[in-house]
């Protein structure tokens, strides 16, 4: 039956998958909801939003999404509590940093009450989908891409804003090695590597692949002019624990300004722990290996939470973290999985309530 909320037209899927899932063995982002909401830019503005069945998209092989890459996108996740209530974290910083990516691949901007409104008629509808279990969420994916067609090297007139989700598990199975990567570069200065641009991603994937043959499972991406100061990691930012200080590196126009990543020191600087925001340069890293003062290294990330790194690859060398009963990795990632599935206060003001 068809109905409106939010002033959101909804189109209701006549047939449901959800019985097919396994919710209790949720891979990641490899089963999706019943809906999807979709909004179209056209005619030099962006249409009502409608949620709609899960469908595929067709598009004109022209369509300037394939051949010159304008796309964008989010990750977020909705969370149910004991209650049954749903929650998300910090969306309003999803909602701008979409808009931040989108204006530096020349994509117009969603206006904020077609991603608001439109995130949570899609959630409300899809309420089900939204996973219960300890680890599990429904992951979501607002994005954005030209849709318009034609050979023209220029910004497309026809955009397509799709938000689908998808009830998931954990991103990585086990702890993760990494690799800190000497060659190739995922950004560099006036790129665009603080945007979720789909490129980003692409021009990770053979590098990382190098690595994984070599038995890694994510690459540590260093600056593209020295290959000396540490970044990032393929979908997460990177913090290391040197003694019992917690060092990350500064966001720059390299880098995506993670929201679990800001979160992350704020709430580590609320807890007492020492927090440095500052150039982290590999010969550090390695020293601090080599004198047993690297205590942890951590990946941060909506997907990845916060996943423990066992080890790193530096030049042809191993470097193993050992482990530790008690870690600041642990603490923080159950501090703000608290917060975020509604088990505790939230001073920060982060949760918001569906
Ligand atoms: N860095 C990259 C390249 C990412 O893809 C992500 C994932 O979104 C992050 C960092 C972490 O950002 P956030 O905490 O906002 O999810
Ligand atoms: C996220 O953490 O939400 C991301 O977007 C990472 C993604 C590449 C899986």
């Amino acid at each position: 039956m068809n109905s409106i909320i939010n002033d959101i037209e909804i189109i209701k899927s006549e047939t449901t998958k959800i019985n097919e899932v396994d919710f209790d063995n949720l891979a990641f982002g490899s089963v999706f909801s019943d809906h999807m909401l979709e909004c179209n830019f056209k005619d030099g503005k962006w249409q009502a939003p409608k949620v709609i069945p899960y469908q595929a998209i067709t598009l004109d092989p022209s369509a300037k999404i394939f051949h010159y890459g304008q796309s964008v996108f989010e990750g977020m996740k909705a969370y149910k509590d004991a209650n049954e209530d749903v929650w998300l974290f910090r969306p309003l910083e999803n909602f701008k940093r979409l808009n931040i990516s989108s204006k530096r691949l020349a994509i117009p901007e969603v206006p904020e009450n077609y991603f608001m409104d439109g995130l949570k008629t899609l959630l409300e509808v899809d309420r089900d989908w939204i996973p219960k279990n300890e680890g599990s969420s429904l992951y979501i994916r607002p994005f954005v891409f030209a849709s318009g067609n034609g050979f023209h090297a220029s910004p497309a007139n026809a955009y397509k804003f799709i938000i689908c989700t998808a009830p998931s598990g954990a991103y990585f199975s086990g702890k993760v090695k990494v690799l800190i990567e000497q060659t190739y570069s995922r950004s560099a200065n006036g790129g665009v590597g603080y945007a979720k641009a789909g490129g980003n991603y692409a021009g990770q994937f053979y590098p990382t692949q190098l690595a994984v043959e070599k038995g890694y499972q994510q690459v540590i991406w260093t600056d593209d002019t020295t290959h000396e100061y540490i970044e990032e990691a393929g979908a997460m930012n990177i913090f290391v624990r040197i003694n019992d200080t917690l060092i990350t590196g500064p966001t720059s126009d390299r880098i995506l300004d993670g929201i679990t990543r800001k979160s992350i020191i704020e709430l580590a600087k609320s807890e007492g722990i020492e927090v440095e925001v500052r150039k982290l340069s590999v010969h550090e890293v390695v020293e601090a290996a080599k004198n047993g003062s690297l205590k942890e290294m951590f990946g941060a990330g909506t997907a990845a939470v916060i996943s423990p790194i066992s080890g790193f690859g530096y030049k042809d060398e191993d470097f193993d973290i050992p482990e530790l009963d008690e870690t600041f990795a642990g603490f923080l990632k159950k501090r703000i999985t608290d917060i975020q599935t509604n088990k505790v206060e939230d001073p920060f003001g982060w949760r918001y309530k569906l």
